[in-house]
Protein backbone atom coordinates (compact mmCIF):
# COMPACT_ATOMS: atom_id res chain seq x y z
CA UNK A 1 0.00 0.00 0.00
CA UNK A 2 1.25 3.50 -0.86
CA UNK A 3 2.35 6.06 1.69
CA UNK A 4 -0.36 8.58 2.47
CA UNK A 5 -0.36 11.95 4.25
CA UNK A 6 -3.00 13.34 6.56
CA UNK A 7 -3.71 16.27 8.85
CA UNK A 8 -3.55 15.86 12.61
CA UNK A 9 -4.19 18.65 15.13
CA UNK A 10 -3.42 18.72 18.84
CA UNK A 11 -6.23 20.97 20.10
CA UNK A 12 -6.12 23.75 22.72
CA UNK A 13 -7.26 21.59 25.66
CA UNK A 14 -4.35 19.17 25.12
CA UNK A 15 -1.71 21.85 24.40
CA UNK A 16 -2.81 23.65 27.58
CA UNK A 17 -2.33 20.46 29.63
CA UNK A 18 1.20 19.90 28.17
CA UNK A 19 0.16 16.70 26.36
CA UNK A 20 1.91 17.37 23.02
CA UNK A 21 4.85 15.06 23.82
CA UNK A 22 2.68 12.15 24.96
CA UNK A 23 0.30 12.47 21.99
CA UNK A 24 3.09 12.70 19.39
CA UNK A 25 4.85 9.71 21.01
CA UNK A 26 1.61 7.75 20.65
CA UNK A 27 1.27 8.50 16.93
CA UNK A 28 4.99 7.81 16.28
CA UNK A 29 4.74 4.47 18.12
CA UNK A 30 1.92 3.63 15.70
CA UNK A 31 4.18 4.03 12.68
CA UNK A 32 3.47 7.64 11.71
CA UNK A 33 6.25 9.99 10.63
CA UNK A 34 5.91 13.72 11.26
CA UNK A 35 6.45 15.58 7.96
CA UNK A 36 5.15 19.07 8.90
CA UNK A 37 4.42 20.81 12.21
CA UNK A 38 3.48 24.34 13.34
CA UNK A 39 2.47 25.57 16.77
CA UNK A 40 0.08 28.46 16.21
CA UNK A 41 -3.05 30.17 17.42
CA UNK A 42 -5.78 29.93 14.76
CA UNK A 43 -7.47 33.09 13.56
CA UNK A 44 -11.28 33.03 13.77
CA UNK A 45 -11.56 32.94 9.94
CA UNK A 46 -9.12 30.02 9.68
CA UNK A 47 -11.16 28.00 12.21
CA UNK A 48 -14.41 28.87 10.39
CA UNK A 49 -12.96 27.80 7.03
CA UNK A 50 -11.46 24.63 8.49
CA UNK A 51 -14.79 23.56 10.05
CA UNK A 52 -17.01 24.93 7.23
CA UNK A 53 -18.81 21.57 6.88
CA UNK A 54 -20.15 22.02 10.45
CA UNK A 55 -21.39 25.58 9.87
CA UNK A 56 -25.07 24.69 10.32
CA UNK A 57 -24.52 22.65 13.51
CA UNK A 58 -25.68 24.14 16.83
CA UNK A 59 -22.19 23.80 18.31
CA UNK A 60 -20.39 25.64 15.46
CA UNK A 61 -20.00 28.98 17.29
CA UNK A 62 -18.64 27.30 20.44
CA UNK A 63 -16.36 25.10 18.35
CA UNK A 64 -14.78 28.15 16.69
CA UNK A 65 -14.42 29.87 20.10
CA UNK A 66 -12.74 26.80 21.54
CA UNK A 67 -10.39 26.22 18.59
CA UNK A 68 -9.21 29.85 18.76
CA UNK A 69 -8.95 29.94 22.58
CA UNK A 70 -5.26 28.96 22.70
CA UNK A 71 -2.42 27.47 20.68
CA UNK A 72 -2.88 24.34 18.57
CA UNK A 73 -0.23 22.08 17.04
CA UNK A 74 -0.95 21.62 13.32
CA UNK A 75 0.81 18.59 11.86
CA UNK A 76 0.96 16.53 8.71
CA UNK A 77 1.63 12.82 9.31
CA UNK A 78 2.72 10.12 6.89
CA UNK A 79 2.36 6.32 6.83
CA UNK A 80 0.62 3.61 4.80
CA UNK A 81 -3.17 3.99 5.06
CA UNK A 82 -2.62 7.15 7.15
CA UNK A 83 -6.23 8.43 7.13
CA UNK A 84 -7.85 5.16 8.23
CA UNK A 85 -5.16 4.20 10.73
CA UNK A 86 -5.12 7.63 12.37
CA UNK A 87 -8.90 7.58 12.81
CA UNK A 88 -8.59 4.19 14.53
CA UNK A 89 -5.99 5.32 17.05
CA UNK A 90 -7.76 8.67 17.65
CA UNK A 91 -11.11 7.06 18.57
CA UNK A 92 -14.71 8.30 18.55
CA UNK A 93 -15.57 12.03 18.74
CA UNK A 94 -16.99 11.66 22.26
CA UNK A 95 -14.17 10.51 24.59
CA UNK A 96 -16.77 8.66 26.71
CA UNK A 97 -17.59 6.50 23.65
CA UNK A 98 -14.00 6.10 22.40
CA UNK A 99 -12.42 2.63 22.53
CA UNK A 100 -9.98 2.04 25.41
CA UNK A 101 -6.40 3.03 24.57
CA UNK A 102 -7.37 5.50 21.85
CA UNK A 103 -6.05 9.07 22.11
CA UNK A 104 -9.47 10.54 22.90
CA UNK A 105 -10.20 7.86 25.53
CA UNK A 106 -6.81 8.54 27.15
CA UNK A 107 -6.80 12.34 27.00
CA UNK A 108 -10.15 13.81 25.84
CA UNK A 109 -12.36 15.75 28.25
CA UNK A 110 -15.66 16.18 26.36
CA UNK A 111 -17.24 16.01 22.89
CA UNK A 112 -15.87 19.47 22.20
CA UNK A 113 -12.56 19.27 24.11
CA UNK A 114 -11.60 15.95 22.57
CA UNK A 115 -7.86 16.77 22.41
CA UNK A 116 -7.13 16.00 18.75
CA UNK A 117 -8.51 16.26 15.22
CA UNK A 118 -8.01 13.65 12.50
CA UNK A 119 -9.32 13.99 8.93
CA UNK A 120 -12.37 11.81 8.25
CA UNK A 121 -11.70 10.85 4.61
CA UNK A 122 -8.99 11.04 1.95
CA UNK A 123 -10.80 13.98 0.30
CA UNK A 124 -11.11 16.03 3.50
CA UNK A 125 -7.54 15.10 4.44
CA UNK A 126 -6.22 16.58 1.17
CA UNK A 127 -8.29 19.74 1.65
CA UNK A 128 -7.10 20.15 5.25
CA UNK A 129 -3.40 19.52 4.53
CA UNK A 130 -3.56 22.05 1.65
CA UNK A 131 -5.34 24.61 3.84
CA UNK A 132 -2.62 24.67 6.49
CA UNK A 133 0.56 23.53 4.70
CA UNK A 134 -0.02 24.16 0.98
CA UNK A 135 -0.40 21.72 -1.89
CA UNK A 136 3.32 20.80 -1.88
CA UNK A 137 2.93 19.16 1.57
CA UNK A 138 0.77 16.43 0.00
CA UNK A 139 3.65 14.91 -1.95
CA UNK A 140 6.96 16.48 -0.91
P1 LIG B 1 -13.37 17.07 15.17
O1 LIG B 1 -13.04 15.66 14.84
O2 LIG B 1 -12.26 18.05 15.14
O3 LIG B 1 -14.55 17.56 14.20
C1 LIG B 1 -15.56 18.45 14.57
C2 LIG B 1 -15.47 18.86 16.01
O4 LIG B 1 -16.65 19.43 16.54
C3 LIG B 1 -15.25 17.64 16.88
O5 LIG B 1 -13.98 17.09 16.69
C4 LIG B 1 -15.53 18.20 18.27
O6 LIG B 1 -14.45 18.98 18.78
C5 LIG B 1 -16.69 19.14 17.94
N1 LIG B 1 -17.99 18.50 18.23
C6 LIG B 1 -18.55 17.45 17.60
N2 LIG B 1 -19.75 17.15 18.12
C7 LIG B 1 -19.97 18.05 19.12
C8 LIG B 1 -21.03 18.29 20.03
N3 LIG B 1 -22.14 17.52 20.01
N4 LIG B 1 -20.90 19.30 20.89
C9 LIG B 1 -19.80 20.08 20.88
N5 LIG B 1 -18.75 19.92 20.05
C10 LIG B 1 -18.83 18.91 19.18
Amino acid sequence: MALERTLFIVKPDAVERSLIGKILAHVEENGFRLVEARLTRLQREEAQTFYAEHQARPFFGELVEYMTSGPVLLTCLEREDAVGTLREIVGATDPAQAAPGTIRALFGRSKQMNSVHASDSAASSDREVKLFFGVAALSR
